[in-house]
């Protein structure tokens, strides 16, 4: 039977001279190749899951009593979106399973693209001919942001709607067009009655829409550019050596979405993640201690944090604190981003097209500077929580934010320095072994550690 409807659809279509093609398409193997093919998992699994809640979330801001399954809350005043919240977690079967999945698999997804755009950055992937799928890279990386926190505004509690204030605010500081911004994607003065079904139109249509049409085409371009490979045996310029697409490839990667799968199913179950019941609906009055936004939003949290208590007078127009920290920071990091390849490019005067990967070490300048931009990130991301450090270490929210402060500028520059050092001698290591005709034999040692020792008369391939 599938021969004959593959043969029906070759006589129709002719399309067994592209699979044929497609179906022995070489894959380089190297567990990094694994990162974006986890983030592409961790998509489909957060369609499945989110399909499953639309059906019972409730996207309304009209108020109500509660007189739910859960007594604590009963007598209470709150919307219908987070009711329905509620009943999804304490009511509906498998709701907080896949409530808790879902959750989950937003956490992973945006952590699988950073460390995927990680392994591209440091091993120069982005480089000719590939500047623009880093774009397009960026762009989800952007998308997943706001489908994460959209999604987490959703439930409408304590938590989420002070993030959302937040968020408010922050678009309010924009100059000259912050109010329009603020109205248009609230719908009102926050709290607006319109923001929830405006947040849920957004997450559930316009960003996975958006999401799914910025993957095909990332996709495609790397079908059609063919993967990058790291240096090794045989491997050049102008060939590409890997597994086939099938059965190898094919195999490899359904198994990894099964994986991925199972560990978020695991993660679900087992880790609990945002009890909304425990933090209450949002009330403008109220605000809960801690407070902590999903790990990804963590760094923007930490920026404002630190950021200058700045209120400038230009022309009239008043633009406040969160504006430098807020916008104008991500603004800066995003377009550095962006230009990267471009910059990269102008600095080592290198527009040649490139299908070998660099090590790291092979490019110390590039690796420290990447690692000074990761710790920039880290600490601000540390900084997010410093009141609940406060309160573990014992000393007061403003000198932890003043230590922060200093390492914010201090952190970066070491971290940056210190890497590039590191690279520069595993590169002048590598290159002298090289020239004296020595191949490094790694062996395992008594004690389970590695020992590196020449390996004498052996020639690099
Ligand atoms: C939803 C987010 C993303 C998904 C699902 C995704 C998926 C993938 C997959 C499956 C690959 C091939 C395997 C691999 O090299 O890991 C890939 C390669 C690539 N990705 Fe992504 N990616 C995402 C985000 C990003 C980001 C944020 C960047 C950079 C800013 C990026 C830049 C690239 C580039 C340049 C390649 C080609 C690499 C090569 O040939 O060595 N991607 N992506």
């Amino acid at each position: 039977m599938i021969r004959r409807v593959v043969l029906a659809l070759d006589d129709r279509l002719g399309t067994a001279h592209f699979m044929r093609k497609a179906l022995r398409k070489a894959f380089p193997d190297h567990w990094s190749f694994m990162l974006g093919e986890i983030a592409l998992y961790c998509f489909v699994v957060l369609l499945a899951t989110g399909t499953y809640l639309g059906f019972f979330f409730d996207a309304s801001a009209q108020p109500i009593t509660y007189n739910g399954s859960y007594p604590s809350l009963h007598g209470i005043q709150m919307s219908a979106a987070y009711a329905s919240v509620l009943r999804l977690s304490l009511d509906i079967r498998a709701g907080l399973l896949l409530r808790q999945i879902h959750h989950w698999a937003a956490l992973v997804f945006v952590a699988a693209i950073t460390v995927h755009m990680c392994r591209i950055f440091f091993t120069g992937a982005f480089r000719r001919p590939r500047e623009l799928n880093w774009i397009v890279g960026l762009v989800l990386l952007i998308l997943a942001l706001g489908a994460g926190f959209t999604g987490y505004s959703l439930p409408d509690d304590l938590l989420s709607g002070t993030g959302l204030r937040i968020a408010y605010s922050v678009l309010l500081s924009v100059p000259v067009v912050g109010g329009y911004l603020a109205f248009l994607f609230f719908g009102g003065d926050f709290p607006a009655t319109q923001t929830i079904g405006r947040l849920f139109f957004t997450h559930v249509l316009v960003l996975p829409a958006l999401l799914v049409a910025a993957m095909a085409i990332h996709l495609g371009m790397i079908w059609r550019q063919k993967h990058t490979q790291f240096r090794g045996p045989g491997r050049t310029e102008n060939n590409v050596i890997g597994s086939p697409l099938w059965p190898n490839y094919a195999m490899k990667s359904v198994g990894l979405l099964f994986a991925v799968a199972a560990i978020l199913t695991a993660l679900g179950a087992f880790f609990q993640i945002n009890p909304i019941w425990l933090y209450g609906p949002y009330n403008p009055a109220n605000v809960s201690s801690p407070a902590q936004p999903d790990w990804y939003i963590g760094w923007l949290e930490g920026a404002l944090r630190l950021g200058p208590s700045w209120d400038w007078q230009i022309f009239n127009h008043t633009i406040p604190a969160p504006f430098f920290a807020g916008v104008l920071l991500p603004l800066v990091f995003f377009t550095l981003l962006f230009v990267w390849p471009f910059l990269e490019r102008r600095i080592t005067h290198d527009g040649q097209p490139h299908q070998l990967l660099d090590h790291p070490s092979d490019v110390p300048w590039r690796t420290g500077v990447g690692a000074a931009v990761l710790a920039f990130a880290i600490v601000l991301t540390f900084a997010g929580s410093d009141d609940v450090q406060a309160k573990i270490v014992g000393i007061s929210v403003e000198r932890l934010v003043n230590l922060y402060r200093i390492m914010l500028l201090v952190l970066p520059v070491a971290v940056g320095l210190l890497t590039f050092q590191f690279a520069r001698e595993l590169r002048a290591r590598r290159n002298a072994l090289a020239e004296a005709g020595t191949r490094i034999a790694i062996s395992r040692t008594d004690s389970g550690g590695f020992a590196e020792q020449p390996e004498k008369d052996a020639r690099r391939p």
